[in-house]
């Protein structure tokens, strides 16, 4: 798998140390309160993991699978909800937690939708920003990395649901998605 990565991005190292920034943050915004963080499946599921871990916070779990059509390197356009919250959200304060912002149509759809059903707050945690690729109108509230416009995967990040499990973030051979 490693041979499909042209550079590694990201080590293990590095991610470690941010995440522990961000949970730092997380920490204090949120003392003595008790925020619901939604795991966005299945791209966040590593990040989450070891942000959890580092949370000195009472808080609940919940977790939703979204996609956006289509199994390529670029995303489409509709989101598609294959497993929905299992909490009433309303009067809670969200906390999404998500590999990566992109277009940001996946944040905002989802974002709004948990607005609309009634969330106190919804604040927005990424391991990785696109900032460059942005169309949506929405961001990050806190995120690990701004990076270029690149293929990566590892660390929960797929191409066509291989290399979630690798232990840092590599970028994509275009070799491998444009063959
Ligand atoms: P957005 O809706 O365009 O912001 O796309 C967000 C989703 O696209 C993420 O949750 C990822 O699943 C996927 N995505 C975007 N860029 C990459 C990438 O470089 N590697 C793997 N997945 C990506
Ligand atoms: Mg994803």
């Amino acid at each position: 798998m490693t041979n499909d990565c042209e550079r590694i991005l990201l080590t293990k190292e590095q991610i470690d140390k941010r995440v522990g920034e961000i949970a730092a943050e997380l920490n204090e915004k949120y003392a003595g309160r008790h925020p619901l963080c939604v795991c966005i499946l299945k791209g966040a599921v590593v990040f989450y993991a070891d942000l959890l871990r580092r949370l000195d916070l009472d808080v609940m779990l919940d977790f939703m699978v979204v996609s956006s059509y289509g199994t390529g390197s670029v995303s489409s356009g509709a989101l598609k909800i294959a497993k929905d919250l299992s909490v009433d959200i309303r009067g809670q304060e969200v906390i999404i937690v998500e590999d990566i912002i992109d277009s940001g149509f996946t944040l905002a759809c989802l974002k709004k939708m948990m607005l609309e059903r009634g969330a106190k707050s919804v604040t927005i945690v990424t391991l990785l920003d696109k900032a460059s690729r942005r169309t949506a109108d929405v961001s990050s509230d806190y995120n690990g990395f701004v990076i270029e416009d690149e293929f990566v995967v590892g660390y929960g990040l797929d191409y066509a649901e291989r290399y979630r499990n690798l232990p840092y973030i590599g970028i994509l051979k275009r070799s491998v998605y444009e063959k």
